[in-house]
């Protein structure tokens, strides 16, 4: 089952409330949490104390990427918040397997995420220990970027890696989904779609949530 994770990165942080029930009530499968920390990415966003606000106002699982160095220090902070599934970006983690340990021992869900630029080969000793592999289709830091082409190409990839190893690895792709692209994702082996601006740009999110759903479908 193909599913949705409306990124809060792009919504109207003064009305956060409503546009979490917004989504929420619209359909979406997971939101999907953006924590920057200025150094890994050049950006700063929100911390641990945001994912409690959004466990708060919504029933929907909290899809928290992590875009930090040291994630190790504060993986019990955010299973203290409420996050389901916590995603680290592979480039800082020098000790993955360790990470990954951690994250499961705080009852999350471990994800581990891959720069544009970072090659597969790095998931060869760790692809059968988590349970999602987020592929960045944009340089981290900020929403509304433009989709990396090459992406489709490495989704195709690790999705072959996966079968062959007759593993049951999620792929979720994010940075760039569109209602365009959406189907092309879907056709090379992603399962679940973040969308920031795709969503919370648009007027009417019940309606942009079906047009994924019916691309999402088609295949
Ligand atoms: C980018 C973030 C994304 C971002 C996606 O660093 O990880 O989750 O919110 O935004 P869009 O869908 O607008 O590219
Ligand atoms: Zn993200």
């Amino acid at each position: 089952m193909k599913r949705i994770a409306p990124s809060i990165l792009s919504a109207d942080f003064g009305r956060l409330r409503e546009e979490i029930q917004a989504v929420e009530a619209a359909g979406a499968d997971y939101l999907h949490i953006d924590v920057m920390d200025g150094h890994f990415v050049p950006n700063i966003t929100f911390g641990p104390v945001m994912v409690e606000a959004a466990r708060k106002i919504s029933c929907l699982p909290l899809d928290v990427h992590l875009m930090i160095q040291n994630p190790d220090q504060y993986i019990p902070d955010f299973a203290r918040a409420g996050a389901d599934v916590l995603a680290v970006q592979i480039e800082v983690c020098p000790h993955l397997n360790r990470t990954i340990n951690l994250i499961r021992e705080c009852s999350m869900i471990p994800a581990v995420v891959l720069n544009p630029s970072t090659s597969l080969v790095l998931l060869d000793q760790i692809l059968e220990e988590v349970d999602m592999v987020m592929i960045m289709s944009v340089n981290p830091g900020f929403g509304g970027q433009r989709f990396i082409p090459n992406s489709v190409q490495k989704i195709q990839n690790l999705k072959k890696m996966i079968t062959e190893r007759n593993l049951e690895v999620d792929i979720e792709v994010d940075g760039g989904v569109t209602t365009d692209n959406v189907a092309t994702l879907v056709r090379a082996g992603a399962d679940i779609f973040v969308a920031g601006s795709a969503v919370f740009h648009t007027p009417d999110y019940k309606k942009t949530i079906k047009i994924f759903r019916e691309k999402m479908g088609d295949f």
